[in-house]
């Protein structure tokens, strides 16, 4: 999962190239790059560490050219270094790539057999040597062609040659790629929003598919070779200014917007009016829905989970979940009444695009829940129920994260009064409770300095410890990944009955522990769990709600009293506390808070 970036212009392109490996950030940050064409030769700037060293290498040395190739990396084959950092270029030819060629041992030694020298330990170094194996005897497609044949695995790729100094070559089998449209030039990128300074003018390409890009004229090709045709889509203006304005970080900022973007996912899916819940063209009747079974990776798995409970809750379906990394490799029984419903913020998690094409292989009904409506795992559901969260910038997903348990919500609520499971007036109770939860979530995000003084002792601890049952559960998942993710600390999630048989051993004296119980139906049980923890000596953050006065413990080291609300809404109540807890605790350590290290956004390798 790396970012890469191409533009063919009539001015110089270093600096825009620049600007764009900047938003591709979020891709991979272990090292940048670029090269261009000047002079009829290929220059190529590399670094280790952030595009901003990149950019002060660049402001020494003067990058001239029209046309370029950027890249940002995270690391796959091959540790960070400058010479592992892409482009990777022969004399004539320049590639940058985001992926994992699985065969590229194999193709190294048959490419060294054949007198070619290796600079780097990555697997993208064998592309721009095929590819020059290839052009010693080819015209410019063929060359494409049996290059692309020859590599197993995923890619996007953008490729330059000095002997076509006008042509950017794009590539896809996997990872996505985009192409943009400009005044006098034209652009490749790894999404749209690498491009949304410069163009709202996008097509994407298909897996199979290459382009040839010139700054006045793009030209698509099936695998092929054949000419093929592809729609222009226009990008909404709300999608091109994302900034993080006054905020210190995207995360802050992401987690300040949950009010407003609660209240646009429920206007996008809630006639007031009517008190109904409308989902647009969903395709399929009750009659051919029996069960559900919910797919992601990381928080968005945690919202599957949340899913799971809902749906017992609320319908008679049978409802599983899965991690997608699982779910592809094993022998599953597809069926034809299941409804596979596919989560993911940026919709090009290669694990989940990977299970979704599983369920395409084997017929089956998809849906997905995705914020970026553009991306692969969108454009390939049977049906797409966006979570309307806007451009989700920080690692750390917030925003998404309640969007997905909302749109899931209304979706079961949804299949639940379909299905006659719920009684009509308890829908609409409920149609009506959700009309509060923006104000509560408002409320609940204002509450902070107390969060803040408590992260001081995340700040040192060595571990911790995030328990909750039911609804709060899939809650302590997540709160405890964004700890880990943020902070840096060993942060378990439990669900709170599990402790007795294993885990409760771990709690050592003054061992920070989150016990989320909010008053539902499983607060008293929750209450024994968290006795049990503190007689070992934990320190308790107990995270319930304001209607709970009397607490049965007086040893509690923290509470935390979230507004009151009904028990299916608190997981987006209980989440924020934990969002800010991460948040501040990291902020302590003076972690990078967007960019934690290790990770990237958008997991597009395996
Ligand atoms: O884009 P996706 O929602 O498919 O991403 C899935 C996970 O990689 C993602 O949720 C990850 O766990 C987050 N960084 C957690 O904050």
């Amino acid at each position: 999962m790396c970012g890469i970036i191409g533009i063919t212009s009539n001015k110089p392109v270093s600096s825009s190239i620049l600007h764009s490996l900047k938003k591709l950030e979020y891709r991979g940050y272990d090292s940048a790059g670029i090269a261009t064409i000047d002079n009829g030769n290929i220059n190529e700037v590399k670094s280790l560490g952030r595009v901003e060293v990149l950019e002060k290498n660049i402001s020494q040395i003067n990058l001239e050219g029209y046309i370029g190739i950027g890249h940002v990396r995270w690391a796959t084959h091959g540790m960070p270094s400058t010479i592992n950092a892409h482009p990777h270029s022969t004399e004539n030819i320049s590639v940058v790539h985001n992926g994992i060629i699985e065969n590229s041992i194999n193709l190294k030694n048959l490419l060294i057999k054949k007198g070619h020298k290796f600079k780097s330990e990555t697997d993208t170094e064998v592309i721009v040597h095929l590819l020059s194996e290839y052009m010693k005897s080819n015209e410019l497609n063929e060359t494409i062609i049996k290059t692309l044949n020859d590599l197993e695995g995923s890619f996007a790729l953008g490729i330059i040659f000095k002997d076509i100094p006008n042509i950017i070559v794009g590539a896809r089998r996997g990872s996505p790629l985009a192409v943009g449209y400009g005044p006098n030039e034209n652009y490749l990128g790894s999404d749209s929003y690498a491009l949304k300074s410069m163009t709202n003018k996008i097509t994407y390409l298909n897996d199979g598919e290459f382009c040839v890009i010139k700054k006045e004229e793009i030209d698509f090709f099936d695998h092929l070779g054949k000419k093929i045709n592809k729609k222009v889509l226009q990008l909404s203006s709300n999608e091109l200014n994302y900034e993080k304005g006054e905020y210190k970080h995207y995360m802050a900022k992401e987690i300040d917007e949950q009010p407003s973007t609660i209240k646009n996912c429920i206007n996008e899916y809630v006639d007031k009016i009517n008190n109904e819940i409308n989902l647009l063209n969903f395709p399929w009747n009750k009659e051919q829905i029996k069960s559900v079974k919910l797919i992601g990776c990381g928080t968005a798995f945690h919202s599957c989970l949340m899913g799971k409970y809902w749906f017992e809750e609320l319908t008679n379906l049978d409802v599983d979940v899965d991690i997608a990394s699982e779910f592809r490799y094993r022998k599953n029984k597809f069926k034809e009444d299941c409804l596979y419903i596919f989560v993911s913020q940026s919709g090009e998690t290669a694990d989940t695009y990977a299970a979704l094409n599983l369920c395409k292989k084997n017929k089956v009904k998809t849906c997905s829940i995705i914020n970026v409506v553009e991306s692969s795992i969108a454009r390939d559901s049977d049906f797409v129920l966006p979570i309307h969260c806007g451009p989700e910038i920080g690692v750390a997903s917030t925003k998404a994260f309640l969007g997905q348990m909302l749109v899931i919500y209304l979706l079961c609520l949804k299949i639940s009064i379909l299905m006659k499971d719920i009684k009509r007036e308890d829908y609409d109770k409920k149609i009506r409770n959700l009309g509060l939860l923006s104000d509560l979530v408002k409320k609940t995000i204002l509450d902070e300095n107390q969060i803040q003084s408590i992260s001081n002792t995340f700040a040192e601890a060595k571990g911790s410890m995030f328990l909750g049952r039911g609804f709060s559960y899939p809650i302590a998942l997540e709160g405890a990944l964004k700890l880990k993710e943020l902070a840096y600390i060993h942060a378990e999630g439990y669900p709170a009955g599990e402790m007795k048989h294993g885990p409760l051993a771990l709690i050592e004296d003054g061992m920070p522990v989150v016990v989320i119980a909010p008053k539902d139906d499983y607060y008293k049980k929750t209450i024994s769990n968290m006795q049990e923890v503190i007689a070992r000596g934990a320190k308790v953050l107990l995270l319930t709600n304001k209607d709970v006065n009397q607490i049965v413990s007086e040893n509690i080291w923290q509470i935390i009293k979230i507004e009151t609300t009904n028990d299916d809404l608190y997981p987006f109540l209980t989440t924020i506390p934990l969002q800010k807890l991460a948040y501040f605790t990291a902020l302590k350590k003076g972690h990078d808070i967007d960019k934690p290290r290790n990770l990237a956004k958008s997991v597009t390798v395996e």
